[in-house]
């Protein structure tokens, strides 16, 4: 059956009434298969969906980025944008100091301008997947400001040189601010050895540094539980504070590790505030684990339960986003399909994804397409 959207959502509502009354445990019948109603249905490819909105991006691996593979096809097929998942980061690049290995990132590069894809750069200044060099002296003592400067300098001013022109947007400083701190009292992640070198200089200098490399790429401040009035304010001030005082910064990144419990609300008075900084958002890191918390049980199998929770997130999730869209310029999947994701662990699987382990559309995929072609 060809369901529209209101018929869709009465279902959904129908749904919702039985599993909210249903005894703890008991499976309520509706949930047993509420995913016939998909099927059929002709797959709409993600970047044409969304073509009218924003570029759909994937994180790749450089196995993936292969014509052959079944992955590279799929990304052939639905995506206009790519992240390398961990290639481009400072570890992968420059391991040794001195001494850049560029096969990966440039497998990835080299795929996506084969098959006419942005390419995100991810990313050039982070505590997490550096090199010690990067902060250590021989002795294991932190280096000087000055020293730390010079080398932070010299890998974004190289890195960004050899992908001028082909990366178009990249994560210029990664994860800086302190995650939990409901009283505002602790601004910057203070446990990087970045901020212990020389406190918050190290933003606005990375930012220098890579519009002095190239000029025509959008620079992005890139962060997790951004949506949080505990977070999201803190990235408020950073970005108000960099843009004031003439730092070169062009966006916020959302990482977009949401949660099928992800408040409507939150993100909406994100993307409210942060219109108001006059930067351009991207959504960087969109995956949605199936689990409502970390206490649920593990499964390896994918119920209507998970398949339910997740149409209702990702329609509300991308409702906004479609919203939003005059400031949004990308939005891109931490992944292709289930069948990779960092969020997997032994025997719990988290189902992240519109494609699933085949990289096939999932009931979840024809719900998204769904809500916006009616739109
Ligand atoms: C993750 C990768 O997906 C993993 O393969 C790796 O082991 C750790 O990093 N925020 C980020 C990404 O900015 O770089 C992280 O990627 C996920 C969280």
């Amino acid at each position: 059956m060809k369901i529209n959207k209101k018929t869709s959502w009465a279902f959904m509502a129908l749904v919702l009434i039985a599993w909210s009354c249903a005894d703890p445990g008991e499976v309520s019948p509706e949930l047993n298969d509420p995913d016939d109603e998909d099927m059929g249905e002709i797959a709409i490819p993600l970047k044409e969906l969304f073509e009218a909105y924003f570029p759909i991006g994937a994180a790749v691996t450089p196995q993936q980025a292969t014509a052959s593979s079944p992955h590279g096809q799929a990304l052939q097929t639905h995506f206009s944008s790519l992240t390398a998942e961990n290639v481009m980061k400072p570890d992968a690049l420059q391991r040794v100091k001195g001494q850049y290995t560029w096969t990966n990132a440039d497998q990835i590069v080299q795929f996506a301008k084969d098959n006419n894809m942005k390419v995100r750069g991810h990313t050039l200044t982070w505590h997490s997947q550096s090199p010690d060099w990067m902060f250590y002296d021989e002795n294991g003592d932190l280096h000087t400001p000055e020293v730390a400067m010079k080398q932070l300098e010299e890998h974004i001013t190289t890195v960004v040189s050899r992908y001028k022109g082909d990366v178009y947007a990249w994560d210029v400083v990664n994860e800086a601010m302190f995650d939990w701190d409901p009283n505002g009292q602790i601004i910057y992640r203070e446990d990087s050895p970045w901020f212990k070198i020389m406190g918050p200089a190290y933003i606005d200098s990375a930012f220098v540094y890579a519009r002095r490399a190239d000029p025509d790429a959008k620079l992005f401040y890139n962060d997790y539980n951004s949506i949080f009035s505990w977070k999201r304010n803190k990235i408020y001030d950073l970005v108000k504070r960099l843009k004031d005082n003439g730092i070169p910064i062009d966006g916020i990144g959302l990482q977009g590790h949401w949660s099928v419990n992800t408040s409507e609300a939150d993100i909406r008075t994100t993307l409210d505030l942060f219109r108001t900084l006059d930067v351009e958002i991207q959504i960087t890191e969109l995956d949605l684990p199936v689990y409502t918390s970390n206490d649920e049980a593990d499964s390896e199998v994918y119920t209507s339960t998970f398949s339910f929770r997740q149409k209702v997130a990702y329609s509300m999730i991308f409702n906004v986003l479609l919203d939003y869209s005059d400031i949004i310029t990308n939005v891109t999947f931490w992944g292709i399909g289930d069948d990779h994701t960092w969020l997997d662990k032994p025997g719990r699987k988290a189902f992240p994804f519109l494609l699933d382990e085949e990289l096939q559309p999932k009931p979840v995929y024809f719900e998204v397409q769904n809500l916006v072609l009616n739109r």
